[in-house]
């Protein structure tokens, strides 16, 4: 194994954080990218240095004398893609020789779910630099079911019967920092990280109502209902197109299969939305 530092970005948030800290649970010492130092997680044999995704100079220089890093996709914003195209060329010149990209379920260029396309692009991407890479697509966070619901107790939107394999995010962490401590044995791979089951909202709605003690339903929208009650946001439209393209990939059917990548990766089984839910205080 590497002495060098692992590269980390997206301590700050919930995933990276995750990862982050199970990675100084095991003494290696990690670079953490950070847009703002002061809100680095303090940790054992760590560092945070500034980079921002889109600043190709600043990740160069931060990930020199970086062999594997790991990169959390960036928060959703128009040029999102021209960003990790940034970084995954700034890394490339560092010399980084294994990236893991967090990357999300079933990416393909015709993807349902809009932002999967960002995905399926920079995964094209980074295999184009040459460099090693591992590729962990998750499904739908079983961590965000309850911000779906709305202040009524309702989750709202175009995704008919279909179900959704939804998967926690301590089991992606567990999942990808079994990857960067022996990124060698997972080099080339691609893995869809899923829960244990696939969920129809219906049960969703039941299992959140049940675990957080509200009275929660789920009202399938029509596509047209679904724009429409969303148009009072004031959001733009590639954000709206994302919004409702989660439920109509729901709907679809393109985020349903369960897989068992999660227990390959870190032996041990993904927990349930309802497990998740039980272990949290509301
Ligand atoms: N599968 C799903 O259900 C699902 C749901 C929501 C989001 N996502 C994706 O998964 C990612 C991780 O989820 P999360 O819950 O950990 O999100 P989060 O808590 O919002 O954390 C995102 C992290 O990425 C950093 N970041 C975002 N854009 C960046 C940029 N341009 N340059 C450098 N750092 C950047 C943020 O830094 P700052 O602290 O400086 O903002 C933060 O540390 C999200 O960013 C999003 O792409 C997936």
């Amino acid at each position: 194994m590497s002495t060098r530092p692992i590269a980390i970005t997206g301590s700050t948030g919930k995933l990276g954080g995750r990862i982050a800290r199970r990675i100084a649970e095991t003494g290696t010492p990690q670079r953490l990218l950070v847009r703002d130092p002061s809100r680095a997680p303090d940790l054992p044999a760590s560092d945070a240095v500034t980079a921002s995704y889109g600043d190709g100079a600043a990740v160069r220089a931060a990930l020199e004398g970086i062999d594997t890093a790991l990169m959390v996709s960036g928060s959703e914003s128009p040029d999102r893609l021209d960003q990790h195209r940034t970084f995954v060329d700034a890394a490339a010149a560092a010399g980084v020789r294994h990236l893991v990209y967090i990357s999300f379920y079933g990416a393909t260029p015709t993807a349902t779910f809009t932002l999967a396309r960002d995905h399926y692009e920079t995964e094209q991407h980074i295999r184009g630099t040459g460099m090693a890479f591992t590729f962990l697509r998750d499904c739908f966070y079983a961590d965000f079911m309850p911000d779906l619901v709305g202040d009524d107790g309702v989750i709202r939107g175009p995704a008919g019967n279909g179900r959704v394999a939804v998967v926690a995010q301590d089991d992606i962490a567990d999942a990808a920092t079994a990857v960067l401590l022996n990124p060698t044995s997972r080099a080339g791979q691609t893995f869809s990280l899923t829960g244990p089951e696939s969920l129809t909202l219906y049960q969703v709605a039941e299992i959140v109502g049940h675990e957080t003690g509200r009275t929660v339903s789920y009202h399938p929208e029509t596509v047209a209902e679904a724009y429409e009650s969303r148009a009072s946001f004031g959001a733009p439209s590639w954000q709206l197109d994302a919004w409702v393209s989660t439920y109509t990939a729901i709907a679809a059917g393109e985020v349903a299969d369960v897989t068992d990548d999660v227990a390959r990766l870190t032996g041990h089984p993904p927990i349930s939305l309802a497990q998740l839910l039980r272990s949290r205080p509301h």
